[in-house]
């Protein structure tokens, strides 16, 4: 069902637990914010671009309506470098109902989720991860469980950025798993970011025990914070209580690591 969001841009209520895609208060808004600033995707593409490279490799998680694609478009405009996107979706009915009816309402994002439309119309009628062209790179749309897909993908592939974007981990869990994280991870490139809108410390512990640097996302509209990880960056820390809570978490569940330090290290460290 669509709903009109604070920024006048479109999302979509799952018919069943009701969630929507995106924040109400502004769905093109958090797709930039939470995603694609979030992970440096311009900055990045620069820095990559500058060592010889000509994409900007993405592992969207959770397609849906595209606006998370159509915001990578955005920032890697004028960089030079096209997007090479893996995207992981379930439900092929999002995205027939995106294109039946549209979710452009604002100028800015059209110019954007238009090319990323013509991609997903194509990887419809083209078997699950066919690469098809996006905005003058490449897009491969894998339809079924993201857990199953993830393991199909090339082995050698590594991501610049990840988008982790399932609905929350109380609705439906399966996009949040422990060995689907540490599966993500492993898959990152050398000064990579993942982004993602949830604060959950498991999803915290998980990310961190796949062995990324975990640290605080930014605020986005009404969400005070998000989650980032990366495997070698250093993120905006977290706060000294979230640390504790989660140093805590690690110690629980499988001993305590002291090679493991969130950004930026425990506030207890000498
Ligand atoms: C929050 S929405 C994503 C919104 C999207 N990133 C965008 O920019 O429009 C979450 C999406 O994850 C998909 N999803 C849920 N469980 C999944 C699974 N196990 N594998 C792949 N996709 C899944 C849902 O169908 C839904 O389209």
């Amino acid at each position: 069902m669509p709903v009109v969001t604070g920024d006048g841009s479109l999302t979509f209520a799952h018919p069943v637990h009701g969630q929507t895609c995106h924040s109400k208060a502004g769905a093109w808004t958090e797709s930039r914010e939470r995603y694609a600033v979030a992970c440096r995707v311009r900055e990045r593409a620069l820095e990559i671009k500058a060592a010889g490279a000509t994409s900007f490799r993405l592992l969207d998680v959770g397609t849906g309506l595209g606006l998370n694609l159509a915001a990578a478009l955005e920032a890697l405009s004028g960089t030079g470098l096209t997007l090479d996107a893996d995207t992981l979706e379930i439900d092929r009915s999002v995205i027939e109902a995106t294109l039946a009816q549209g979710v452009a309402t604002l100028a800015d994002l059209e110019r954007w989720h238009a090319p990323v439309r013509v991609a997903l119309a194509g990887a419809l009628r083209a078997p699950s991860g066919t690469p098809v062209e996006c905005a003058g790179g490449t897009l491969r749309l894998y339809l079924g469980d993201g857990r199953e897909s993830l393991r199909t993908l090339d082995p050698s592939a590594r991501f610049d950025a990840v988008f982790l974007d399932p609905f929350s981990p109380g609705v439906d869990a399966s996009l949040w798993e422990a060995q689907f994280l540490a599966e993500i991870a492993r898959r990152m490139a050398p000064g990579s970011m993942l982004s993602t809108y949830t604060v959950s410390l498991g999803v915290r512990a998980a990310l961190a025990r796949a062995g990324l640097k975990v640290g605080c996302g930014a605020a986005v509209l009404t969400k005070a914070a998000g989650t980032l990880a990366s495997p070698d960056r250093e993120p905006l820390p977290l706060d000294a209580k979230t640390m504790r809570r989660l140093e805590a978490r690690l110690a629980r569940a499988d001993g305590f690591r002291p090679e493991f330090r969130p950004a930026s290290g425990f506030p207890d460290d000498a």
